[in-house]
């Protein structure tokens, strides 16, 4: 099937969508982004993604390219051509073309604004579920505003490598502290003895995770205690459960961690059954 995508205004074949040499995300990472999953056609937490879009924006001082109201015709448009079904859907806004110069491009400068979208086979994100994944911990190299959805994603990418590298599907990334910030694509979570959730406060050291939070009302109405706290390797380690969310994973338990088993080494119950509950809510 022919992929298309949405680039400046035009839908284009994906295979040649292109974008000027002198933008500013190529240059300089000068851009933000959205993930947003697709289940039978419908984007699933829409307006937290858009929200989080536009705050990505704000902070960075880039204009917003279109309204929420266009860029969700745009985005509808391209699961109907793409004829996606189940997917994802990708947005990114960069702060425009220039000649290369650090500071801000006089503000006449348009924002670039790219959208795809792409089928996905949603058995192999089920079958990591049934199973669980390995993380492993590696050291947070990143800048101190990972609130900002910024394509500058470097030391994620170096991150989700080396835990490809060893056999595991994600890399927590840990603090100068030595507690856990967040995997390089996901929240991290752990489950207590006593069956409580705990994932680290929405500070500025994490993505705010959409998924995080729709998964933190989900388990208040399913009655589970939360304590938004920092925590470490080791006591992850010796968790009841441990877990991850993002927009592509949902909710993944992880049963391995730094080679250390969790639990009993089978995805958790609190985990499976929050996964459930968050695929029949969002
Ligand atoms: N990643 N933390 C980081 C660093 C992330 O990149 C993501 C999402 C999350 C989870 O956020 P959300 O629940 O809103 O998807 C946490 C997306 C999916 C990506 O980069 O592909």
């Amino acid at each position: 099937m022919t992929r298309i995508a949405y680039v400046n205004g035009r839908f284009c074949l994906h295979a040649q969508a292109v974008v000027h040499i002198e933008d500013r995300g190529f240059q300089f990472g000068d851009g933000v982004y959205e993930v947003w999953s697709v289940r039978r056609s419908r984007l699933l937490d829409a307006d937290g993604h858009f929200d989080r879009l536009d705050r990505s924006l704000a902070e960075l001082r880039i204009a917003a390219p279109r309204s929420r109201r266009a860029l969700g015709l745009i985005i509808r448009e391209l699961i109907r051509r793409n004829r996606v079904r189940d997917g994802l859907v990708y947005l990114q806004v960069t702060r425009g073309q220039a000649r290369r110069d650090h500071p801000f491009p006089p503000e006449s400068t348009p924002p670039t604004l790219v959208v795809t979208a792409k089928r996905v086979d949603l058995s192999a994100a089920a079958k990591r579920a049934e199973t669980g994944i390995a993380v492993i911990s590696v050291p947070d190299r990143r800048w101190s505003r990972c609130d900002i959805k910024t394509v500058n994603l470097l030391p994620n990418v170096l991150a989700k490598q080396e835990a490809r590298e060893s056999g595991a599907f994600e890399a927590w990334q840990v603090d100068s502290s030595g507690h856990v910030t967040e995997g390089s694509s996901t929240n991290a979570w752990i489950v207590t003895a006593d069956g409580k959730l705990v994932t680290r406060p929405a500070d500025n050291a994490i993505l705010h995770g959409i998924t995080r939070a729709t998964l933190m009302r989900v388990a208040a109405e399913a009655g589970f205690g939360l304590e938004e706290r920092a925590f470490t390797i080791k006591e992850a380690q010796a968790a009841r459960e441990a877990f991850v969310t993002s927009a592509t994973s949902f909710v993944t338990p992880v049963v391995e961690i730094d080679g250390r088993t969790i639990g009993n080494g089978r995805p958790g119950s609190i985990a499976t059954a929050l996964r459930q509950a968050y695929l029949e809510t969002a």
